[in-house]
């Protein structure tokens, strides 16, 4: 018997690294999704493959072997995955060896929670195939955990949107609230081909923030006001607001340091081919960027993107968070 599960990649609209720090941030699910394949094994290995990162290995009696690929490379991406299955595992008195398959659309290392999502997959998968009833908030808790072994000090914002789905407004303390978005807020997603580690740009703010703190204080109540004017302009479908306030949000990211080149080049090549507002979305440093697009600009707005150097994909929101795809 196998089961199949998916989850969502994820956007963020507003607040990225200021929600680290407890302000609030909206983000959305969308339609490009991770999908996590269990099935029992007769020995009691856990072994994990990767499709698209052509990584394979198996973990037993707490050491790694490599298959293919780099072992480190392969650690890095697989530890969140053994220890979310661990997780599930616990649960249960028995212990079984498991094959993980990961099959994802999501581009890696690139700020669209790629990693959180291939967890909240797994976990899900996991719990079927073994029977284990899980809410969704038990899956975001594993996920959420399981996150913390490759991002340092997460918020919990991508484990919480590939769980959940929807339109969130994540704050630390208060969690999650599903937004009222009547508009269908179209964005052109512009991807530099730059990976970076989220780990790494949060430790890079963490050291401004320790250096300057009343400056970032007064940059995190601008970033909190502009995610809450927000909320009101998708309340109006007012998408010209919208925009504005995504550019103001791309100047405080810039200030704090995680813009870099490449998305400086594809935010202001979005902007004059008529985008209403354009910023690097997740960790930055590379990356992704995305452009808040009317539809009739957005070929226009995907090709300049392109000519700028980017990849270009239209990204639509999706409301459906983790779910089982076949058992
Ligand atoms: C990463 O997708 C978003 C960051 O704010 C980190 C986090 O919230 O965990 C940069």
């Amino acid at each position: 018997m196998e089961v199949v599960a998916s989850a969502p990649a994820k956007v963020i609209l507003l607040g990225e690294h200021f929600v680290v720090y407890g302000e609030p941030a909206i983000v959305l699910a969308i339609d490009k999704r991770a999908y996590a394949k269990i099935s029992k094994r007769e020995d009691k290995k856990l072994h994990i493959r990767s499709a698209n990162l052509n990584l394979s290995g198996y973990f037993e009696d707490g050491s790694f072997k490599i298959e293919q690929g780099e072992a480190k490379e392969a650690r890095m991406k697989f530890d969140p995955v053994k220890n979310a299955v661990e997780s599930v595992l616990q649960k249960r008195e028995e212990k079984v060896g498991l094959n993980v398959e990961i099959n994802s659309t999501v581009p890696v290392g690139a700020g669209l929670g790629s990693s959180a999502a291939v967890v909240a997959a797994t976990t899900a998968a996991t719990a079927e195939l073994l029977e284990v009833k899980l809410s969704k908030e038990e899956i975001f808790r594993i996920a959420f955990e399981a996150e913390k072994i490759v991002h340092g000090t997460p918020s919990g914002i991508d484990p919480a949107i590939s769980t959940f789905g929807g339109t969130l407004l994540f704050q630390m303390d208060t969690g999650f609230k599903a937004l009222d978005a009547k508009t269908q807020i179209p964005l052109v997603v512009g991807d530099t081909g730059v990976q970076r580690s989220t780990r790494v740009q949060v430790e890079k703010v963490r050291s401004l923030v320790d250096k300057y703190p009343r400056i970032a204080e007064a940059m995190m109540k601008m970033a909190r006001e502009i995610v809450l004017r927000a909320i009101e302009a998708l309340k109006e479908d007012d998408l010209e607001t919208l925009g504005t306030l995504m550019n103001m949000n791309q100047a405080l990211l810039c200030g704090l340091g995680v813009s870099e080149e490449s998305l400086e080049w594809l935010t202001s090549a979005g902007r004059k081919a008529g985008a209403l507002g354009a910023k690097l979305t997740g960790a930055g440093g590379g990356g992704c960027m995305i452009a808040l697009t009317q539809e009739e600009r957005i070929q226009q707005v995907m090709e300049a993107i392109q000519r700028a150097g980017g990849r270009a994909f239209l990204a639509r929101k999706t409301d459906e968070g983790v779910r089982i795809e076949s058992a």
